[in-house]
């Protein structure tokens, strides 16, 4: 197949095989949201992109990962966001919503400002296990119930009500990355003793209710799309391995779920989710250096931000189609379309996963940030010197709430 043939997900087409993965904004939930998306995403449809995945948003008032983070809990904050849709529309792409939380590494675990403020407790899929309690010293933490999961998936499917009544042509589930649903997926958070623990089926059942809540709610049509994550830890620690993850995706298409992003990242937060250089701008650019004071105001948080975002740099370098074997593997496994991602950087690399059938629509993430009409240059084949450097100075930028853009100094010259 080519880039530019249209692909059926779920009850959907889109036109080409080109999507913006999900990175964040900082457009937050008021009533500049929709513009602020829009300054964005419009740009990236009329240069040809096919699908939009919009960024995390939160499914509850409190669980956003950084201060701009969008919150899509109630039907208004939802809604807000439809002139962005239809104008993305107006350019011929579709837009799915991503829905999350964070769970453990919600930013009232971490962010001053916003811990000391917090009217509820942490949400976690298991009582913390001894090597990460010394991370969560005089945190409230609370084991979701299992009558609180079954009420979480249909929160799930309510909003993905609100999302179609908003436009939106579908939703993605931010199941990785170490937030709360990959809490549940993942063994090394998730010793639970009911149904949505024990084995691997049953840690990933909470995937099975959302679907069929979405299905309820949002009509069985509406596409729901999920990641499926491989992890890497510590050495001796527990972890959702290869074979799991791709026991994900055939147990997912069972369910019913309308395409999966098999990605392969760390059983924490960090850079394997966005492998590149160390962040080092956390303390070189004023602008973030402010910024992480407020956060961080204790010099020793401020170094153990500085340490784990040094560390991701070291241990999670560039390479590039990373996640290659992993969606190569799933696409050979399943029928529902499967969704690359991960150092994807060139139109050979585009044309190549999909003339062999590794993957069914291929992603790009931080490239949009330095070059919104990088869809035309791929897609039309002339696509020039590659700007963005993977130096991953974007990432603490969107933690601390600053806007989703480019901060690498060298790239803003050119
Ligand atoms: C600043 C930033 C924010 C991100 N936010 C999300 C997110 O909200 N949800 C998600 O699933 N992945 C998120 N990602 C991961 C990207 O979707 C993508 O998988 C990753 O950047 C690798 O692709 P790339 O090499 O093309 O950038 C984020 C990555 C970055 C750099």
């Amino acid at each position: 197949m080519t880039a530019q043939e249209p692909l059926a997900i779920g009850g959907t087409t889109v036109r080409n095989r080109l999507y913006r993965a999900p990175v964040l904004e900082g457009a937050g939930d008021g009533e500049a949201a929709a513009d602020r998306y829009a300054r964005q995403f419009v740009e990236n449809a009329r240069h040809g992109v096919g699908l939009i995945i919009q960024g995390s948003s939160c499914i509850f008032p409190e669980g956003r990962t950084s201060p701009g983070m969008t919150c899509v809990d109630t039907r208004v904050k939802t809604m807000r966001l439809a002139p962005m849709v239809d104008a993305v529309h107006a350019e011929g792409a579709s837009i799915f919503l991503q829905l999350g939380h964070g769970g453990l590494y919600s930013m009232e675990a971490w962010h001053e400002p916003y811990a000391s403020d917090r009217t509820s407790p942490l949400l976690a899929a298991s009582p913390l296990p001894w090597y990460l309690k010394p991370m969560y010293a005089g945190n409230d933490v609370h084991v979701l119930t299992t009558d609180e999961v079954r009420e979480m998936a249909n929160r799930y499917g309510d909003i993905a009500s609100w999302a179609r009544e908003a436009g939106y042509d579908g939703i993605q589930l931010g199941s990785a990355n170490a937030k709360l649903l990959d809490q549940f997926l993942s063994p090394f958070y998730n010793r639970r003793d009911d149904e949505f623990g024990g084995s691997f089926e049953g840690r990933a059942r909470v995937l099975r209710l959302i679907r069929e809540a979405v299905a309820e709610r949002a009509g069985a049509d509406f596409p729901c799309t999920v990641k499926a994550p491989a992890e890497v830890a510590p050495p001796g620690f527990p972890r959702s391995t290869v074979e799991e993850a791709l026991e994900l995706c055939r147990l997912v298409q069972e369910w019913g779920y309308d395409a999966v992003t098999p990605v392969e990242v760390s059983v924490f937060p960090d850079t394997t989710l966005s492998r590149g250089g160390i962040p080092d701008s956390l303390w070189k650019n004023p602008g973030m250096a402010t910024r992480l004071r407020a956060a961080a105001p204790r010099r020793g948080r401020r170094a153990l931000l500085k340490a784990g975002s040094w560390w991701g740099g070291r241990t999670a370098p560039f390479e590039p189609v990373w996640n290659r074997s992993l969606f190569r593997r799933a696409s050979a496994l399943v029928d529902i379309p499967v969704f690359a991602v991960g150092g994807i950087r060139t139109k050979a690399e585009v044309d190549q996963i999909l003339r062999d059938d590794e993957a069914d629509m291929v992603g790009i993430g931080r490239p949009f940030y330095a070059e919104p009409d990088l869809a035309a240059k791929i897609l039309d084949g002339e696509p020039g010197p590659l700007r963005c450097r993977n130096s991953n100075r974007c990432v603490p930028a969107q933690m601390l709430g600053m806007k989703g853009a480019c901060y690498n100094p060298d790239v803003r010259k050119t």
